[in-house]
């Protein structure tokens, strides 16, 4: 853990598959090797650690594709896990609370595409509808809107210093477009911050503007499971939401990167076609998707329930508060939302960042986040370096006395008076 970190040229080397006597396997070794040394001090980016996949590992020996809808069709065959990704829609519909008889879903190969798939079904229904989303929404949604050719409808609105949308700033541009519909996404766990946005407010606004042609979607990649598994964040009739999108190798650090995505079935317009040769109905972004995918998240439910998800969710919470308090301790500003696995605080400076800790890093404002498995031992290591840091340097202490000085810079993203 206290050993200099490895150069990046001497990784480079090792993995060059073009110098003579390597091999795959032992390229792999390597750039597993890589990742592991890495790891103890890789705390800015969510991806859970804690679910141990092996034992589901020997799926990847075959090809499994889960071509066409997860739900309605079968591909030809017997190289599929369809029925497994069945099984996982059902138990996140069942989750978010989409009655039985009217879900629709599907594995994808994010969060990404989980938007994009949602989105899809919103513009289908609204096709003219404007399209809400705070600055703080993750890039790929303009991306998307860009994809689905309604780039100009875009609306961006302001957020606030926590990250959460400015409902004000919503309510005056819904009232200046009264006449338009509306689309309006929604984050459930902001990237920097894991703000989350409040859809009943969002749907009071619309309701006072008078739009009644609406879809919300919730981009939930980071905070789907957690929010859900506490009744803060549902699908089906009650709710405002109309459909969700969440990542599989955040919450559930499945080892390939995977999302799921919901929404009532009525809600969507296009049924699909029928494709001859694969036998299956096409409805999803993808064509051949990862049947693997499937595989790894169902392994992760089957083997956790919604009560080993939810302990783990709490047990990451409490590191995230324990962060926040040891932080807090040696002066250094910190913050979470309730039930965040985010904390975010003032860019440290440089010199403890080349200790190798891997932070999210946003000019002045950083975060770290305590995803499941990231250990209390880690943020005791990651403070007592910044505490060390801190203690010799002559710029930072003094900044320390003025701790509201610091966060006012990380906040406007002033990052000249922490950067020494
Ligand atoms: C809020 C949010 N939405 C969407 C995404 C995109 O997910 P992916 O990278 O799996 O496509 C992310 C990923 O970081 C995210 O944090």
């Amino acid at each position: 853990m206290d050993q200099p970190p490895i150069p990046a040229a001497a990784w480079d080397a090792a993995i060059d598959l073009r110098l003579p006597g390597r091999d795959s396997a032992a390229v792999i070794r390597t750039l597993r090797a890589r990742a592991a040394a890495a790891r103890y001090k890789d705390i800015g980016f969510p991806a859970a650690i804690d679910i141990d996949y092996t034992p589901v590992l020997d799926v990847f020996r075959e090809l499994y594709n889960n071509v066409g809808d997860a739900l309605a069709s079968t591909p030809q065959g017997f190289a599929h896990t369809v029925e497994l990704e069945r099984q996982v829609v059902h138990w996140f519909a069942d989750l978010f609370g989409l009655p039985a008889g009217d879900r629709w879903g599907y594995v994808t190969t994010g969060g990404t595409e989980a938007n994009q798939a949602a989105l899809l079904t919103a513009r289908r229904r609204f096709p003219d509808a404007l399209v809400y989303f705070s600055h703080a929404a993750h890039y790929s949604i303009e991306k998307i809107t860009d994809i689905l050719g309604v780039a100009t409808n875009v609306v961006l609105v302001d957020e606030d210093a926590r990250g959460e949308m400015d409902y004000g700033h919503l309510h005056q541009l819904v009232t200046r477009h009264r006449d338009r519909p509306a689309i309006v996404v929604a984050t459930a766990g902001t990237t920097m911050c894991e703000a989350v946005d409040d859809t009943t407010r969002i749907q009071q606004i619309l309701d006072d503007c008078g739009i009644t042609q609406r879809f919300i979607h919730v981009d939930a990649a980071l905070a789907g499971t957690a929010l859900a598994i506490d009744g803060l964040l549902q699908l089906g009739p009650d709710s405002p939401v109309n459909s969700v999108a969440t990542s599989g190798h955040k919450f559930y650090g499945t080892p390939v990167s995977c999302g799921v995505v919901l929404m009532a079935d009525s809600a969507r317009l296009a049924r699909g076609r029928h494709v001859a040769y694969t036998a299956t109905l096409d409805t999803t972004i993808a064509g051949s998707r990862s049947g693997q995918a499937a595989v790894l998240l169902w392994h992760a439910i089957n083997e956790y329930g919604v009560d080993g998800h939810r302990h783990r969710a709490a047990a990451a919470r409490a590191v995230a508060e324990y962060a926040v308090h040891r932080l807090t301790m040696i002066g250094w500003p910190a913050w979470r939302h309730e039930r965040a696995f985010t904390v975010v605080l003032a860019t440290p400076p440089a010199a403890v960042l080349e200790r190798g800790w891997n932070l999210s890093r946003d000019g002045a404002r950083s975060h770290l986040i305590t995803m499941p498995g990231i250990t209390m031992d880690q943020v005791d290591a990651f403070v007592a370096d910044l505490a060390e840091v801190l203690e010799r340097s002559t710029v930072v202490p003094r900044q320390r006395r003025r701790p509201e000085l610091v966060w006012r810079a990380a906040v406007n993203g002033e990052d000249s008076l922490l950067a020494q």
